[in-house]
């Protein structure tokens, strides 16, 4: 089994009915080992096309979305909720900035022009080097993501977006003023997907994956 089909076996594995109530580890450790080469990449690739932001689907399943987001440097992915998920992202190459907020209300359906209480988590700079970022129900689970260079990174969304069962992606903008310091009450509006924000997609070209 390669490494892409041992990602996808760790995660079924821990998020399918009846999976095993024990942590990530097998995951984290799983997405750890993949390099660019694996997942089809060469370090420092910029996106197909202009758009700034390439998307990758590598595996779909009722229990999980596996994806890789290829961004320009400069490219944002903007502020957004995981309602109700668990999610690991792992920086292939480059070097991103992710503000992470923790926002009890992003976990319900939300009205447009709505806003909500939310504390910002952290703000961190990652690269390959970093273990994946991780976001829960209930810790940071709005995030922002900004390629300060030409960066991958990988995806593992447990369970999937669903606007059928009330787990739909929600967008923000930030209208608190003041300092970005872990710790601070921010208050997000919840907006419609941006217009200046779409993926263009790009086809998986990396470790065979199982039939
Ligand atoms: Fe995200």
């Amino acid at each position: 089994m390669n490494s892409m089909q041992r990602l996808i076996s760790q995660t079924v594995k821990r998020f399918s009915a009846g999976g095993e109530a024990h942590g990530l580890d097998g995951i984290r450790s799983a997405m750890c080992s993949l390099t660019p080469r694996d997942v089809g990449l060469l370090a420092g690739q910029p996106p197909i096309r202009r758009e700034s932001c390439g998307y990758i689907g590598v595996d779909d399943s009722p229990f999980c979305t596996i994806c890789i987001f290829v961004l320009k440097e400069g490219a944002k992915l903007p502020i957004h909720s995981h309602p109700a998920m668990t999610g690991l992202l792992k920086v292939l190459y480059g070097r991103v900035i992710i503000n992470s907020y923790q926002a009890p209300c992003a976990n319900k359906t939300l009205a447009i022009g709505q806003n909500i209480r939310a504390t910002l988590d952290s703000v961190s700079t990652l690269t390959a080097d970093n273990e994946p970022s991780i976001v829960t129900p209930t810790t940071a689970n709005v995030h922002e993501i900004h390629a300060l260079e030409n960066s991958a990174f990988l995806d593992v969304l447990a369970p999937p977006y669903n606007d059928e069962d009330d787990r739909s992606c929600a967008y923000f903008r930030d209208i608190s003023l003041g300092a970005m310091v872990a710790g601070a009450a921010r208050t997000l509006e919840v907006i419609p997907p941006p217009r200046d924000f779409w993926t263009q997609p790009m086809e998986y070209e990396g470790l065979p994956l199982a039939p």
